[in-house]
């Protein structure tokens, strides 16, 4: 059967990191979406989709605007339930908060009722993909894919890995992080919508001897990502100086056991060298910005426009629960935020590029997902531009697209979620 959603839509010509941001972006206030097979078949202006198409069921979202459905490139969906817990800084956060929560997903049914809330948290946000940190236990990543399988979404994540520097009932080896994430990426890496991800927490928790084992794994299946966190707060990256004086840089201690390339993605990289940003360029990394974690934490300013501009790939996520927010629109208005106290204001094309386009690109999923054009799988957001009284009264005074989509980048939250797709099926409202 095929589908016509109807609304205004909004897609990408071009990166607008690359180009002036309002050409990039074609939009349409009468456009349309054909969907069948759970994917966009064609994609254009509405009322020529109509007539081309009229045995189609149309939904007709009005006012409404269409874009791919947001794509969160770094969040731990273990630490849902510690979301914005009060008054630490990194290293403190994770031992006061952080490990003791994710020793509670030993527990099988802990991880399942976990995974389950954060994807439905997830999609009442309008976001369709995830790249996910699980915890050290096997089974938290076998609930993370088995709750994604159970919504039909493209999610990827991974068992995280640590044998130094957490406690002990957290601490694996080199051995058994390969052994499990081998079993992991033999049970769910490909199947249905699941990409896995190796995922070595960071240097800090991970000894040479496992970065090593990890690096064997990532190097005999390519086509997983590798997931883990770069130069997020200066008491880490000191850290990392003490732990490893031979090296250059925090970089470095990854790059040394081959886990610097095309999929990796390195959350945060707010305090790096020019020698780090030259590498990552020349070797394809892509980073995760994780604005409401970055202030929450007292993490810093990542350079955004500075690492756009010198073509590093660049994914936006929530990095909940470090992130306070699950919503990528609250997520944008903070990489806005930060921008400015950077000195840059990003455009809000350039904003929700980030959250559809350049998320998918970081997950090395440009065209599958975080796109409206043929081909690419049917999870849409929908957002209502005037979704509280005080969006709609700024809304209403917009002369342009970008002046009415700005106060929901800026204001928005779950109620600007009118509708939500999944594969071309209707998942919200529920
Ligand atoms: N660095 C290492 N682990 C974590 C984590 O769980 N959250 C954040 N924000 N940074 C980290
Ligand atoms: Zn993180």
């Amino acid at each position: 059967m095929q589908q016509l959603l109807l609304g205004q839509t909004l897609a990408f010509a071009a990166d607008p990191f690359a180009t002036p941001p309002e050409g990039a972006a074609i939009h349409d206030s009468r456009g349309g979406v054909l969907v069948e097979n759970g994917r966009i078949a064609a994609f254009g202006h509405g009322p020529d989709l109509r007539r081309a198409h009229p045995r189609a069921a149309v939904t007709d979202h009005g006012e409404a605007l269409i874009l791919p459905g947001f794509v969160d490139a770094h969040m731990h969906y273990p630490q849902t339930g510690i979301v914005a817990s009060w008054g630490k800084r990194l290293i403190d956060w994770l031992e006061t908060y952080t490990f003791p929560e994710e020793a509670r997903l030993a527990d099988p049914a802990v991880a399942r009722q976990t995974a389950a809330l954060t994807l439905d948290l997830a999609l009442d946000h309008g976001t369709t993909t995830l790249l996910s940190f699980c915890t050290i236990h096997e089974g938290s990543a076998d609930a993370w894919f088995e709750a994604a399988e159970a919504r039909g979404m493209r999610v990827a994540g991974g068992r995280t890995c640590m044998d130094r520097n957490a406690p002990a009932s957290l601490r694996d080896t080199p051995q058994s992080a390969h052994d499990e994430s081998a079993r992991l990426i033999a049970r769910w890496h490909g199947r249905g919508r699941a990409t896995y991800a190796i995922t070595p927490r960071f240097t800090p928790t991970s000894s040479p001897a496992q970065l090593e084992a990890l690096g064997a794994l990532w190097a005999a299946h390519p086509t997983c990502l590798m997931q883990t966190h770069l130069s997020e707060q200066t008491d880490e990256v000191e850290w990392v100086r003490r732990l490893h004086p031979e090296a250059r840089d925090y970089l470095e201690t990854y790059d040394r056991w081959g886990l610097v390339g095309p999929g990796a993605v390195f959350g945060h990289a707010i305090h790096l060298t020019p020698r780090e940003r030259a590498r990552l360029r020349e070797a394809g990394a892509a980073l995760a910005h994780c604005p409401t974690s970055n202030a929450f934490i007292g993490s810093g300013l990542m350079d955004l426009a500075g690492l756009r501009a010198s073509g590093i790939p660049v994914g936006l996520a929530t990095d909940t629960g470090g992130g306070s927010s699950f919503s990528m629109l609250r997520t944008m208005a903070a990489a806005y935020e930060i921008a400015q106290l950077g000195g840059h204001a990003l455009h809000p094309a350039q904003l929700l590029w980030l959250a559809t386009e350049g998320s998918a690109a970081a997950l090395r999923l440009s065209g599958v997902v975080g796109r409206l054009a043929p081909g690419a799988e049917a999870d849409l957001v929908v957002l209502d531009l005037a979704s509280t009284p005080a969006i709609a009264q700024r809304a209403a005074r917009a002369g342009t697209l970008w002046e009415a989509v700005f106060p929901t980048i800026m204001m928005g939250d779950d109620r600007a979620v009118r509708a939500v797709y999944v594969g071309g099926r209707r998942v919200r409202p529920a």
